[in-house]
């Protein structure tokens, strides 16, 4: 017989191959349409980012953007689109693929849509990530068939309300991240039914006060904690110490109280735990000694009481942190023993005695900072012994006897402040010349001997502050080059000789406080580089000559003393063109009509005890007259006496509360809004001149590049003279932009403040402000209408967010161009909240006068300039200037409209002038308005109707009548529904 047909074996084996194999190819088949599908129908992808999702003849999308499949190239296994810049909501057609395992689509703007719950579809997924897609509502509901799902990340959105019971029903669920949304439920103790978890991250929730369940104990997988700033209060529960693989526990910054339980000596594999930030009192547990991984410990901010245990000290932490606590005691002397201590951080407490003598001998220690306690004798000399000390912070304590030899040679240190403490003797000429210095205090010691010309080589410095201590000799013109110094401070000292001219060439100074010392000699002129300084104070020395006239052309000073010297001349008129919140140059020996402008009872005590100075006006001052009555003489001696008298008082009261450090608390207080990973070590050192990118009124603005190569944009408050001012901008941003996130309002991510410093971290955004781009240089960016379009309905949203959308409701009070900043994509992001409040604040505080008027020039409601009362519709109107700007691509009060008019004006007056009844587009009755819109425009991609339009709707918003003017909900609606709506006049 053939043996073809007696062996059916290969055709078998072939049939079975051909049908695996088509079945196969199938699977990719009908993957590669369900894929396309989705692109065409469930995604918009404006970035064009899934262009290589194209029909192929293979049908196989394996080497598509964001897709993966298995080895064999068979079947696709996981979507990874994070951060293409998809929109419109969760696409579930993925959840089609049967053997997709991990969909991530993290980044992206889906949350326009809200995510159904229950989530269907999708139950044999196991990894979800939908991070960073600012979604509303309730978290999603997952049907118990959810039996695969291992990660679930849903961080960074605005989820609201609570956990659903589904989430502790996940058998297999490993990662559960919950963290930047506004959960405002309670943390629910089904959690500690996901027995697989190792990892769970609640941080940054507004949940409802309550403790910390303690059925999470259960979770014995748990390996990471975190659920900072998160409202859990109460009692640490004792069940913690039964997480017996927890690695990192972190409950920081919430409001645990009571004692820490014993029961944390069962952690016994903790290598890190933070539990900064609480209200935590009593001593430190004897069970910490058990924690033999122990390397971080951080439990600052408590109110922990007792002494340092011995144990703590012997277990082999690389850093400790217990600041703001009532501990008291000395610091057991075994702690400078441990090799691996790097950083030691016992500030505001009440420790007594000497710091261990050995500290700093036998581990790379990189920070101390023991201030605010009562520390005595002398600075352990071996702290930079192995040359790593960065930080060396011992304000506020008893230290006394001089500065260690051996400080001299510590390359390393960067930020000295070792103020406030009975040091003395002369300083290691070495330690003058610390070539990465960038901020040092010595003030209010007992130093003594000149300042070494060795100075010049600490070219990175920027405070020097020597107040308030016993140097004499010159000083030494090395001192000019120090060109990154931003404050100078070397008052009440004993410094004598002339003060080098060429410290005019400091351009970055800022302070210069030279007060009570005795200097002889000229006041330097020449000074046109000192464009940032703020504050001049040279008062109580022997300077002689004349008052530089070009004083008076310093863009930012704002305090000028120069009393009690010997000046001779007239007051130079020059110095009216300053706006000065203090001013003083009494007690020279000025003569001659004091200028128009400070010839007023506001300045006399200013202007007294110089003898010749006469005045039209001031009654205590001689009328300018060639000879004076005798009597008067008598009148006025007797006069500056008691102004003296005043004067010395008033300098008293003042020198008290100015002055750097006076009401200290703390080195930095920060607060975090959103998940970082940086601190204000990253940040400080870098707010220097090559990073500033602008001023506004508020501050100065910063670009930082991180370390970890991000790049965020700072604010640092104007710090000095305007403080409560600055106080207020500080806790409003703080206040209101800490709480709330929309996908067009900028990220606070962090603010931090120290007693002269106020910084506020920001996203960084690309392309600056809408007025920088629109009025400036880069203005050809923005000839494209729909791009204009979009900025305005963007802008628009986040306001309606604001208004409509945040409890209590926030004004913004300060709507304008400026404050429109523009990311890469042109998408606009409301910005600065210095003068924002909520309407429950207005309300309550009603119309209590003000420090200064909100708003800007130009942006201000008409009713607001009457009746100082502010409501939304006070927004309403600036964003409807905002609007015209758009339209026209002119200032509010460009020059060209004239005296007393402005953009607002010059729009209602083309629009009434428009013949009624016209057809609504250009051709028609705004055929007369043509000339309004901004002849830069790309005609081409002008679409006439919806200028016209949004036009219409700037009219309706800056109607005169607040109660013309639609709600910001109703002006997002408008501007999307694409109507023509003429307002009626
Ligand atoms: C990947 O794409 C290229 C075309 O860009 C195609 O030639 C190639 O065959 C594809 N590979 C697979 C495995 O589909
Ligand atoms: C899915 O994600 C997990 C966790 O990141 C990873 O370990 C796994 O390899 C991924 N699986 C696939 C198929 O990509």
């Amino acid at each position: 017989m053939p043996p073809l047909i007696l062996n059916p074996l290969p055709f078998l084996l072939l049939a079975l191959l051909c049908l695996s194999c088509f079945s196969l190819g199938f699977s990719l088949y009908r993957d590669t349409q369900i894929l396309l599908r989705v692109k065409n129908s469930q995604i918009v992808d404006k970035n064009d980012s899934l262009k290589d999702w194209v029909p192929n003849g293979y049908h196989n999308p394996c080497n598509w953007t964001g897709i993966n499949c298995d080895a064999r190239n068979q079947s696709v296994v996981s979507v990874d689109l994070t951060s293409t810049g998809i929109q419109g909501g969760f696409p579930f057609g993925f959840c089609r693929i049967r053997t997709l395992q991990n969909l991530t689509l993290a980044q992206n703007s889906l949350g326009d849509i809200i995510l159904p719950r229950p989530l269907a579809l999708c139950s044999h997924l196991r990894l979800l990530d939908l991070s960073g897609n600012l979604f509303v509502g309730g978290l999603p509901e997952f049907l118990s068939d959810f039996s695969e799902l291992r990660l679930l990340n849903l961080s960074y959105n605005n989820f609201t309300g609570d956990i659903p019971a589904s989430f502790g029903r996940f058998p297999r669920l490993s990662v559960l991240c919950l963290y930047s949304n506004l959960l405002n439920g309670t943390i629910p103790p089904f959690l500690g039914n996901l027995s697989e978890l190792t990892r769970l991250d609640l941080s940054y929730n507004p949940f409802k006060p309550g403790p910390l369940p303690s059925e999470l104990g259960n979770l014995s997988k748990l390996e990471v904690m975190i659920i900072r700033n998160a409202n859990i209060a109460g009692d640490l529960p004792d069940s913690i110490g039964k997480l017996v693989s927890l690695k990192n526990l972190d409950l920081s910054t919430n409001s645990l109280s009571g004692k820490i339980p014993d029961g944390i000596s069962g952690l016994r594999n903790v290598e890190q735990i933070e539990l900064y930030e609480n209200l935590l009192s009593g001593e430190l547990p004897q069970g910490l000694s058990n924690l033999s991984s122990l390397r971080r410990l951080d439990l600052s901010l408590n109110s922990l009481t007792g002494k340092l245990p011995d144990n703590i000290c012997a277990l082999l932490l690389t850093s400790l942190h217990l600041n703001d606590n009532f501990l008291e005691g000395e610091i057991p002397a075994s702690l400078a023993s441990n090799p691996n201590l790097e950083e030691l951080h016992l500030f505001n407490n009440s420790f007594t005695g000497k710091l261990p003598e050995d500290l700093g001998r036998n581990s790379e220690l990189m920070a101390l900072d023991v201030s605010t306690n009562d520390f005595i004798d002398e600075l352990p000399r071996y702290l930079c012994q192995r040359n790593k000390l960065q930080r060396l912070i011992t304000f506020k304590n008893r230290f006394s006897g001089a500065l260690p030899e051996q400080f001299g040679e510590c390359h390393s240190l960067y930020y000295v402040r070792i103020e406030d403490n009975q040091l003395s003797g002369n300083v290691p000429p070495k330690f003058w010349g610390l070539p990465r210095l960038q901020l040092l205090r010595m003030d209010n010691n007992r130093f003594e001997g000149m300042l070494s010309p060795s100075i010049s080589d600490v070219w990175e410095l920027e405070k020097l502050i020597l107040s308030r201590n016993r140097f004499s000799g010159h000083l030494p013109v090395e001192i000019c080059e120090l060109h990154k110094l931003e404050a100078l401070d070397i008052s009440l000292n004993r410094f004598t000789g002339e003060v080098p001219s060429c410290i005019t060439g400091l351009r970055k100074l800022q302070t210069l406080r030279m007060q009570e010392n005795m200097f002889t000699g000229d006041i330097p002129s020449k000074m046109s580089s000192w464009a940032d300084l703020t504050e001049l104070n040279l008062s109580h020395n022997r300077l002689s000559g004349t008052i530089p006239p070009e004083l008076g052309s310093l863009p930012d000073l704002t305090y000028l003393d120069l009393a009690v010297n010997l000046l001779t001349g007239e007051i130079p008129a020059e110095l009216t063109k300053l706006k000065l919140n203090q001013f003083n140059v009494s007690f020279n020996k000025l003569y001659g009509k004091v200028p128009a402008a400070f010839d007023h009872q506001l300045y006399l005590s200013s202007l007294l005890g110089n003898t010749d100075l006469c005045s039209p006006d001031l009654k205590s001052l001689p009328p300018c007259s060639k000879s004076r009555p005798l009597s008067l003489i008598a009148v006025i001696i007797l006069a500056a006496c008691a102004v003296l008298l005043v004067g010395s008082l008033l300098w008293f009261i003042k020198s008290k509360s100015f002055g750097f450090g006076d009401k200290y608390k703390r080195a930095y207080k920060t607060s975090t809004f959103q998940r970082i990973e940086f601190n204000e070590e990253d940040i400080v050192p870098f707010l220097t001149s090559e990073n500033h990118i602008g001023s506004g009124s508020s501050g100065r603005v910063y670009r930082v590049k991180l370390k970890t190569g991000e790049t965020v944009a700072v604010k640092k408050l104007w710090g000095g003279t305007e403080k409560e001012e600055t106080e207020s901008v500080f806790k409003s941003e703080v206040e209101t932009l800490g709480q709330i996130r929309h996908a067009n309002i900028v990220k606070l991510l962090f603010s931090c403040s120290a007693d002269d410093l106020r910084i506020l971290v920001y996203e960084y955004v690309e392309n600056g402000s809408l007025a920088d781009v629109l009025h400036g240089e880069k203005c050809e960016q923005l000839m494209d209408w729909s791009k204009r379009f979009s900025i305005a309905v963007g802008a628009a949203q986040g306001l309606a967010y604001l208004h409509h959308d945040c409890v209590p409701p926030i004004l913004h009070r300060d709507v304008k161009s400026n404050n429109i900043l523009l990311d890469q994509e042109f998408r606009p992001l409301v910005a600065d909240f210095g003068l924002a409040k909520t309407l429950q604040r207005v309300v309550t505080e009603g119309a209590a006068p003000m420090s200064r008027i909100a708003g800007s020039h130009g942006y201000i409601a008409p009713e607001y300039a009457y009746t100082l009362k502010v409501t939304e519709k006070s927004d309403v109107y600036s964003f409807g200037v905002v609007l015209m700007e758009l339209v026209t691509g002119k200032r509010p009060n460009d020059p060209s409209f004239g005296e007393n008019n402005d953009l607002v004006k010059w729009i209602t007056e083309s629009a009434l002038s428009c013949p009624e009844g016209g057809s609504g587009n250009v051709e028609g009755g705004w055929n007369n308005l043509a000339h309004v819109i901004d002849p830069r425009l790309d005609r081409s991609t002008c679409d006439y109707q919806e200028v016209d339009m949004v036009l219409n709707v700037a009219l309706l918003c800056t109607s005169g009548f607040p109660i013309n003017r639609p709600s910001m909900r109703r002006v997002v609606e408008l501007l999307k529904e694409y109507k023509v709506s003429r307002p009626k006049t």
